[in-house]
């Protein structure tokens, strides 16, 4: 057994990973441990543990030459990013496969790419998030150096990744970015990713700011109570970034006016006092409520409500022209309230991908919104929903096709297809047929879970081949209509 000392960065990481593949060592053969902060990157090593002395070094200068895509480097090099202690060994045995010709180490359909797939998209996630929520606070003073400062906590390591992003854009006003895990700092000229280091003394995050305060009441003015959408607004500006954002702190307070059943005349007390705008309002023409957003999860049409976390209802755009159709949410999607969001969600991805279109301009939906299950020792593993779940949750699915009226449905899997043709019928006589309902098309396909349980990479890849060429499909039907 080797152990290989790391400092816990990608660049140092791969310098390491090579030179254990030019001397073949299988990733089983591997331990990989990080160096602590004071080692430094001259302590990079390899110590072979079967060598007489403990501390025998055997830090080779050879490098294995890895020819790899252009796809596969940013895949590892974004997952590096993952917050997760085994990344290093996952990456070098994803490595490992890669070097020795299985290309199917990056194929989101196996075991292993799969996985990579998702680390990746996580992180971009991550750094999506990042530069979207990170919220800088103008320093009393003139001279204050940095000037500007910003708290955030990122879900990953994508600190480095960010700072890169806002040095480009800020100019040369200096800034820091403090995280739980270390700080960034902006000179002007300069990134220091380890700020402790560039800027001595305790950056506080807590001023007043002017420039704050003309933000929040931009942002209260344009809020619009008679088109409050809580779900939009959770869906685009998730709860667990609040903390962070200086306009979070209004929000509950204009919710709760808006709701109050006072929206119009709400809109008014607030943009109404602004210079050169004047509002007149009856309160009359209010707008009624809109029906909660919870009365889905609500539903007792059925029982699966009752070992369900929540219902997950459909998401994306309702001006959609595609809308696919997947049987229930899984055991991810149940936790986390939205759709195709688990492995066969990152596998439909794929092929979404793969056929050109974009995943946002899509409505993901199921036939059935609550996740049907039966405990297999720790785990929930998933059960076909019943006829008569299907059929009592199909309430909900014409609800969405009224409001989507898409161009083209995709159903993906039988249960999909049951629930549309309100009957039972052979998946095998559909699949690739289009077919016209509610005065669209629709067109069926396998559902992605099936290619994620085929037993060899050759027939998932050939599912997941169909999936693309029907959602190909989709998009040129949807493109002629
Ligand atoms: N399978 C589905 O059919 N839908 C989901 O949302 C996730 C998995």
């Amino acid at each position: 057994m080797r152990t290989i000392v790391i400092e816990d960065r990608f660049a140092a990481w791969r310098a390491a990973a090579l030179t254990a593949l030019a001397e073949e060592l299988p990733p089983a053969s591997i331990q990989w441990r990080l160096a602590e902060a004071t080692e430094g990157p001259q302590q990079q090593a390899l110590i072979d543990d079967t060598a007489d002395s403990q501390n025998a070094v055997a830090a080779s200068s050879r490098r294995a030459e890895v020819h790899v895509s252009k796809e596969f480097a940013a895949l590892l090099k974004d997952a590096a990013s993952f917050r997760d202690p085994q990344r290093w060994a996952f990456l070098y045995k994803v490595l490992w496969r890669w070097h020795r010709g299985d290309r199917s180490a990056a194929s989101p359909a196996d075991i292993d790419g799969s996985r990579l797939y998702r680390m990746a998209k996580g992180v971009r996630r991550a750094q999506h998030d990042m530069i979207a929520y990170v919220r800088f606070r103008k320093q009393p003073g003139v001279q204050a150096v940095p000037e500007y400062v910003a708290w955030y906590e990122p879900d990953h390591d994508v600190l480095e990744w960010a700072a890169e992003h806002f040095a480009q854009r800020m100019g040369r006003s200096s800034w820091l970015i403090t995280t739980p895990r270390g700080a960034a700092f902006w000179d002007g000229c300069e990134l220091h990713l380890d700020a402790r280091r560039a800027l001595p003394g305790d950056h506080r995050y807590d001023s007043e700011d002017e420039a704050e305060a003309l933000w929040i009441a931009y942002y209260r003015s344009t809020f619009n109570p008679a088109r409050l959408n809580e779900d939009a607004l959770e869906q685009h500006m998730p709860v667990r970034f609040w903390k962070g954002l200086p306009e979070a702190h209004w929000i509950p307070g204009m919710i709760s006016e808006a709701k109050s059943g006072a929206r119009r005349l709400a809109q008014a007390s607030g943009v109404g006092t602004l210079n050169g705008k004047v509002i007149s309002v009856e309160a009359d023409a209010a707008q009624p409520a809109r029906e909660p957003p919870s009365s889905l999860n609500a539903c007792r049409r059925c029982e699966l409500w009752r070992n369900a976390t929540q219902a997950v209802g459909g998401a994306g755009p309702t001006s959609a022209r595609i809308m696919l159709i997947g049987e229930q949410p899984g055991d991810q999607e149940d936790l986390s309230g939205q759709p195709f969001v688990g492995p066969a969600g990152q596998l439909l991805d794929v092929a979404i991908e793969r056929a050109g279109l974009l995943r946002d301009r899509l409505y993901l939906t199921n036939a059935v919104k609550h996740f049907k299950w039966e405990p297999r020792g720790k785990r929930r593993l998933h059960k076909t929903p019943a006829q008569r779940e299907t059929e009592a949750c199909r309430y909900w699915l014409e609800r969405e096709l009224d409001t989507v009226r898409p161009a083209v449905i995709v159903a993906l899997g039988a249960t999909a297809l049951a629930t549309l043709l309100r009957r039972k019928v052979s998946l095998r006589d559909y699949v690739n047929a289009p077919f016209e309902i509610n005065g669209g098309w629709a067109i069926t396909t396998y559902h992605p879970s099936f290619a994620l349980r085929q037993q060899d990479e050759n027939s998932r890849d050939k599912v997941l081949d169909e999936i693309t060429g029907a959602l190909v499909r989709a998009r040129e039907m949807a493109d002629g209509c």
